[in-house]
């Protein structure tokens, strides 16, 4: 089927990829010029296993293109996905400015019929309205609301193998022909839900806020756990097994980053405070993770006897592994927060050292290994729990070093072999 793909950010690259991997034609769109003209070159603005295979095969068959024509993205295909970004404003909702303009393009270029697939996330009930937009001036063009639920650093894999499809709508052709596109997974089980358009736009929003809300009980727990002197990791390990509560999600750590949760959550109890229906749950799970960051920097001063002249490492400036955003990441919040408290901060990190510059780039010394960034520092500060780090010699790192503190913000090391040799460790609720 020849589809358009308009937005190519994290949930549209992939989004459009992964559509033209199963056999669809795919146009995709963007206003970057230098963006959209490197892509046609097979240079990926993000970092995400398996993706630049995908674009090289699907662009060297032809099945996948870039453009920044949005009239003939418009044109070219009956059904349109919107994945551009929707940040949060000041006042704590979202800002649907680049969904809108789309809108209007579509409003104005179509000349038949289109099926809008909105996969950009929006608070409950915008879509209604979006649709009403899109029609104003007669015409008979649907709009459907198919939540996106990758995970960065895997989302080709989430992409191709999802828990489940949502597909939101108020009529049923349009919706059994974006059923037909998803027919290749069908096939494979996932399970594909319908449901109207308010249901998948809260379905997303419940989502997000329930697992942020897992990481904050985690957190919080682990607070608990440090004052009564009791270890988290046990505490969780005794309630995993129960199947109720399971075991993902629960990792204790400097808290949740990222371009979903932090967003989608202030969006969220905004929106639920407007409606004055108060979403508290999500409000905790926010309290939680702000005060997590605090918990981070109070650790790090402890155990450097202070912030001003100390030279602190930091491992880990993407907001999880396998991946370079730095969107929320703790590990950039806490180099900014300690350089502006006087210290001297290096740092290093596998992936995402250059998405850094414009925003730490002469404040913080980068580091070529984790070995330079723990070079003469009173403290190393682990921030992402890369696999590569497993890979460090303690011994080594210890020898370089001035002081001996080790805080691991993800619980990534056993604290006992650290103190083995040398380190004073410090944990998260452990
Ligand atoms: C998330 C959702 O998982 C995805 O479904 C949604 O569509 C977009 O937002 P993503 O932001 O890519 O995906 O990252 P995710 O793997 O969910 O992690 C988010 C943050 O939570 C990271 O900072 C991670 O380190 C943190 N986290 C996760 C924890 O602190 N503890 C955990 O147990 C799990």
């Amino acid at each position: 089927m020849q589809l358009t793909v308009i937005g190519t950010g994290y949930v549209g690259l992939v989004t459009g990829a992964c559509l033209a991997d199963v056999g669809n034609d795919v146009i995709c769109v963007d206003i970057d010029k230098a963006k959209i003209t490197k892509l046609q070159r097979n240079i990926l603005p993000i970092s995400e296993p398996g993706l630049q295979d995908i674009v090289e095969r699907c662009q060297a068959d032809s099945r996948l293109s870039f453009t920044v024509n949005i009239a003939e993205g418009v044109k070219a295909s009956e059904i349109i996905f919107i994945c551009v970004g929707t940040p949060n404003t000041n006042t704590g909702t979202i800002n649907l400015d680049a969904v809108k303009t789309i809108i209007k393009y579509v409003r104005e270029q179509a000349t038949s019929p289109k099926i809008v697939v909105m996969k950009s996330t929006v608070l409950p009930g915008t879509n209604a309205k979006l649709l009403d937009m899109l029609n104003a001036e007669g015409a008979s063009h649907t709009i459907l609301s198919n939540p996106e639920f990758l995970r960065e650093g895997c989302a080709v894999k989430d992409f191709m193998e999802p828990d489940r499809v949502l597909i939101g709508h108020h009529e049923n052709v349009s919706m059994l022909k974006l059923y037909k596109i998803y027919a290749a997974f069908i096939a494979i089980g996932v399970p594909v839900i319908n449901m109207s358009l308010e249901d998948a736009e809260m379905a997303k929003y419940a989502a997000n806020c329930f697992l942020a809300m897992k990481i904050s009980y985690a957190n919080q727990l682990a607070m608990i756990c440090e004052t009564v002197g009791a270890d988290v990791l046990k505490v969780l390990e005794g309630i995993k097994h129960d199947a109720r509560i399971g075991d993902q999600f629960l990792n204790p750590g400097f808290g949740y980053g990222g371009s979903c949760f932090p967003k989608d959550i202030e969006a969220f109890v905004a929106f639920a405070q407007n409606i004055d229906c108060p979403a508290t749950f999500a409000e905790a799970a926010k309290l939680v993770n702000y005060n997590m960051f605090k918990l981070a920097v109070e650790k790090v001063r402890e155990a450097s006897g202070g912030l001003k002249g100390k030279t602190i490492g930091i491992l880990g400036l993407a907001f999880k592994p396998e991946t370079d955003d730095i969107r929320h990441s703790i590990g950039v919040h806490l180099a900014d927060y300690l350089v502006s408290h006087g210290a001297r901060v290096q740092v290093y990190d596998p992936e995402a050292m250059k998405n850094t510059w414009g925003l730490l780039r002469g404040a913080v010394t980068y580091a070529n290994d984790p070995y330079t960034a723990a070079d003469c520092a009173d403290t190393l500060v682990l921030c992402t729990e890369w696999d590569e780090f497993n890979e460090i010699n303690w011994v080594e790192m210890k020898s370089v070093m001035k002081g001996c503190a080790f805080v691991d913000g993800r619980n990534m090391f056993d604290g006992k072999t650290l103190e083995s040799v040398g380190f004073k460790y410090t944990g998260v609720g452990v």
